[in-house]
């Protein structure tokens, strides 16, 4: 009986990863903001953008300029998302 408790919330654990896993906010900004609209063609290069920082400042640079009225806070969620999935630098 004891056992049977603990697997099932093993199991919910992991259930509540995978939902957290697909739900960073700044996944839903990208998906709205349309980036993918130009950067499925120009994939993001950890090598171009080589620092976390920089990342932040693309991520502004490309907002302005879609004129999405994203927020600081935004824009740096997003960027966290972006180096999540894509950049991996530290910060
Ligand atoms: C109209 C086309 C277009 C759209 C839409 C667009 N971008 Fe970009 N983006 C560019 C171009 C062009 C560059 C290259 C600029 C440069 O020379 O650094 C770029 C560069 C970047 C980079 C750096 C790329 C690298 O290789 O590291 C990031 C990060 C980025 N954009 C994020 C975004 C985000 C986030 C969005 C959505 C809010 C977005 N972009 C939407 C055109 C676009």
């Amino acid at each position: 009986m004891k056992k049977l408790t603990f697997s099932l919330t093993g199991a919910l654990l992991m259930t509540s990863q995978v939902a957290l896993a697909e739900e960073h906010p700044g996944a839903e900004l990208h998906k709205s903001a349309n980036c993918m609209s130009c950067h499925t063609a120009k994939p993001y290069n950890p090598k171009v953008t080589d620092t976390y920082p920089k990342l932040v400042k693309k991520v502004q640079f490309c907002s302005d300029n879609l004129n999405t009225g994203m927020f600081e806070d935004e824009v740096e969620q997003l960027a966290d998302y972006l180096n999540d999935t894509y950049y991996h630098h530290p910060k």
